[in-house]
């Protein structure tokens, strides 16, 4: 569908969202560096935002540059050197746990591990599992509120339920990660209170959420493509760019047109929408050969999977190494074998596998070859 909107339609009107939809890499990337007509703050195109969705990523200068910097530097403050081998470690462990027997490895892998590694850089104890599964799909819904308006409250009481965990880690830390870098700075920056919660709370569960994601959408792409996997090790920093492309967790991103203005030949009025369909420009051929293709080795890879411009993702160097660890050690074992069909989340904004079942065997057990080896 993507390619038949993007060869035969790049840019239509979709009457019931008002909004544009937009497939093209270059169009989608024009307006996520156009900060002067678009506009992730619905605010300043008149429509009631709830307080509890103020946050970085819906907020504009000079709102934004503050708490950006106060969270960037909290990140940067982190050492992302031990919290390497401390992921190592982690999916050591997990990945153990699994060997051998068929799993659910987003259950028992790509969750676990997200949870831990972002608890870890924020300095704070993992929550309970069962709490995150619960809570997490409704927030994930809101992100598809113009399709489905009845889904709003749930997704407000979900944040609230993590609102509390936020506020409780604002004194309950390790020292070094960083909500304590952000609870020693907070007072003196000056920046709106409700801003920095909203905007730590979405870190937590981009952190956790968007990468998990990325992890069961690259075991979900290896699974589909035997042989692939094996050749991680090979260049592994272009590799997990290419499955950040390939697979596009982020589908879509949305922005409000703030004054006429033209895109790639377009007239575009104030007050449009403007949907930005990732998941397609990643696949775009005009600037991906082979865009179908998982291709490892791929160089330059100029995919919009972490955005960009003003709001490009704060974790993406975080969500690279993790799965950078993962595949580097999952290349190693000798048979990864998908037992099941893969359960999809019902999503249109933030793609995803909900359920994974694949035996894993690091020993050579044949009943667990990958496909080219049988
Ligand atoms: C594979 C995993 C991830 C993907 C695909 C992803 C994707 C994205 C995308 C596409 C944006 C841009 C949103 C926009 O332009 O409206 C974004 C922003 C953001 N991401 Fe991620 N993300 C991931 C992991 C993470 C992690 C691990 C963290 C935290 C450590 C994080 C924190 C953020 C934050 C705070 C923003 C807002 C930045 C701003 O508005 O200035 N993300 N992410």
């Amino acid at each position: 569908m993507y390619s038949a909107w993007r060869e035969n339609d790049p840019f239509f009107w979709y009457e019931e969202l008002g909004t544009w939809v937009l497939t093209r890499h270059e169009d989608c990337t024009a307006v996520l560096k156009r900060l002067d007509c678009f506009t992730s703050d619905w605010r300043r195109l008149g429509e009631g935002v709830p307080d509890e969705l103020v946050m970085l990523q819906t907020v504009d200068p000079p709102e934004h540059p503050p708490v950006r910097r106060l969270l960037t530097a909290a990140y940067r403050a982190c050492d992302h050197v031990a919290l390497v081998g401390r992921t190592a470690s982690r999916v050591t462990a997990l990945l153990a746990g699994v060997d051998g027997r068929t799993a659910d490895l987003v259950d028992e892998v790509a969750l676990p591990l997200t949870v831990g590694t972002i608890c870890d850089l924020l300095g704070v104890d993992p929550p309970d599992l069962a709490l995150l599964r619960r809570v997490s799909p409704p927030v994930i819904d809101t992100m598809d509120a113009g399709l489905r308006p009845e889904v709003i409250p749930a997704g407000l009481a979900a944040r609230a339920e993590l609102d509390e965990m936020i506020e409780r880690w604002m004194s309950d830390h390790r020292p070094g990660g960083m909500f304590a870098y952000v609870s020693q700075k907070l007072d003196a920056l000056g920046a709106d209170r409700r801003l920095v919660m909203n905007s730590l709370r979405s870190t937590f569960h981009a952190g956790f959420e968007s990468s998990a994601r990325l992890l069961s959408l690259a075991l979900l792409a290896f699974t589909d493509n035997p042989g692939v996997l094996p050749k991680f090790t090979g260049n592994p920093e272009s590799a997990v760019q290419e499955v950040v492309r390939y697979t596009s967790q982020v589908q879509v991103l949305a922005r409000g047109c703030l004054t006429d203005t033209e895109v790639g030949g377009h007239k575009v009025r104030g007050g449009d929408g403007v949907t930005l369909i990732i998941g397609a420009a990643n696949r775009d051929p005009a600037v991906f050969r082979e865009p179908d293709s998982l291709r490892l080795g791929r160089n330059p890879n100029p995919h919009l999977g972490f955005g960009r411009g003003l709001h490009a993702c704060l974790g993406a160097g975080v969500a690279s190494m993790q799965a950078r660890v993962l595949f580097t050690e999952l290349a190693g074992y000798a048979g990864v074998r998908r037992d099941g069909e893969p359960v999809m989340w019902d999503s249109g904004t933030l793609r995803g596998v909900r359920a994974l079942p694949v035996t894993l065997s690091r020993g050579g057990d044949p009943a667990c070859a990958t496909p080219t080896d049988r």
